[in-house]
């Protein structure tokens, strides 16, 4: 049996990322950060709370479109809400953007916009788990954090060879992550993980035969690789349903409601609705001559699957909507929209 504490695990990894870090937007690639760049702990932030469930290429273009806007953790604790919301409809889990808000407020107006540099005062602000806490404290500050996200807990179970079932193992895969963490560049090493995860490690086929880590690797000594992470079954998603409502006045106008802030979706632009449930009652927002779309909208979210059934109607410009919103066409972008919302735009359009 191999002892991985024979091989410094850590010093082969971090030359394999001097060779092959992924260039990111919000990364320092280890070239720079030896020749002393300082990481922006708004950009690290921003980014690794972008980052939660989603992928790096899923990011991108939104952590660019947010920078460009937003400068600084002051400039955007001094956003509209609204503004905020529209530039993250697409990425999901909303609450992620009002939390979002509500971090870079404190930052800004209790912390003279600084973010704390330790793991425990990172805990304290809105949003910040102890994923990101860590993230963050090794990223930006480089602490040594153990940082354990889906491919770091990947790379554990293989090179140490473990068997028991996620989520119960992440304490133990989180052990080995932390007696792996070195105190030379912890926030190099911390993303030459996530990469060797990303790209190397990967979930179907991974690419042992150029793995920095393939000798100390004990899943690959006894070819168990491919069958690691194991996972606990998931129990299957129920589905829901509900109808929504798409009103067009005719100057073009569209009838759109804010989302209360609590509860899925909260705080985005959608239309009006039902409730989502197993049979849920038509409710229309107000009277009009409405006519169901062939088709339906389905869309996944954590919890359930949801199919909703679109209905549209068109009304006189006259007409008095109390408490919804109506949107002169210039000023609709169905981008603004949260995805499950934009698949109904799309669907009544014919997209
Ligand atoms: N996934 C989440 N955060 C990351 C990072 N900083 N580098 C690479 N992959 C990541």
């Amino acid at each position: 049996m191999r002892d991985i504490a024979e091989f410094d695990v850590s010093a082969e990894l971090l030359d394999w990322y001097d060779r092959h870090a992924r260039q990111m937007p919000w990364r320092i690639g280890p070239a720079d950060r030896a020749a002393g760049v300082v990481p922006d702990a708004y950009r690290v932030w921003l980014s690794e709370v972008m980052l939660q469930q989603t992928t790096v290429a899923a990011v991108r273009d939104y952590f660019v479109r947010f920078t460009t806007r937003w400068p600084t953790v002051d400039a955007l604790a001094a956003a509209k809400d609204e503004d905020v919301m529209a530039e993250w409809a697409g990425l999901g889990y909303y609450a992620r953007a009002r939390n979002l808000l509500k971090c870079a407020r404190v930052v800004a107006n209790e912390n003279a916009g600084r973010f704390p540099d330790t793991y425990d005062a990172l805990l304290e602000l809105p949003g910040i788990g102890p994923y990101t806490a860590a993230a963050i404290a090794a990223i930006a500050f480089n602490q040594p954090e153990t940082v354990l996200d889906g491919n770091v807990e990947r790379v554990m179970a293989r090179l140490f060879d473990i068997h028991d079932p996620l989520p119960g193992s992440k304490p133990i895969l989180k052990e080995k992550a932390a007696s792996l963490t070195p105190t030379r560049r912890p926030g190099d090493y911390a993303q030459a993980v996530m990469d060797l995860g990303a790209t190397i490690c990967t979930p179907k086929s991974p690419a042992c035969g150029i793995c920095p880590l393939r000798a100390p690797c004990l899943a690959r000594a006894v070819g168990t690789q491919a069958e690691l992470p194991k996972k606990t079954p998931k129990k299957p998603k129920p589905v829901r349903h509900g109808h929504i409502y798409i009103a067009r006045r005719e100057d073009g106008a569209l009838v759109l409601e804010r989302r209360p802030d609590k509860g899925l979706l909260g705080g985005m632009l959608g239309w009006p609705g039902s409730e989502w449930s197993d049979a849920p009652i038509p409710c229309p927002p107000f009277d009009a001559d409405w006519t169901a779309l062939q088709g339906e909208v389905r869309h996944t979210f954590t919890h359930f699957h949801l199919v909703l059934r679109v209905w549209t109607a068109s009304l006189p410009n006259g007409i008095n909507l109390d408490g919804l919103i109506v949107l002169d066409k210039h000023d609709f972008r169905p981008k603004d929209l949260p995805t499950v919302m934009r698949k109904a735009h799309d669907l009544w359009r014919g997209r």
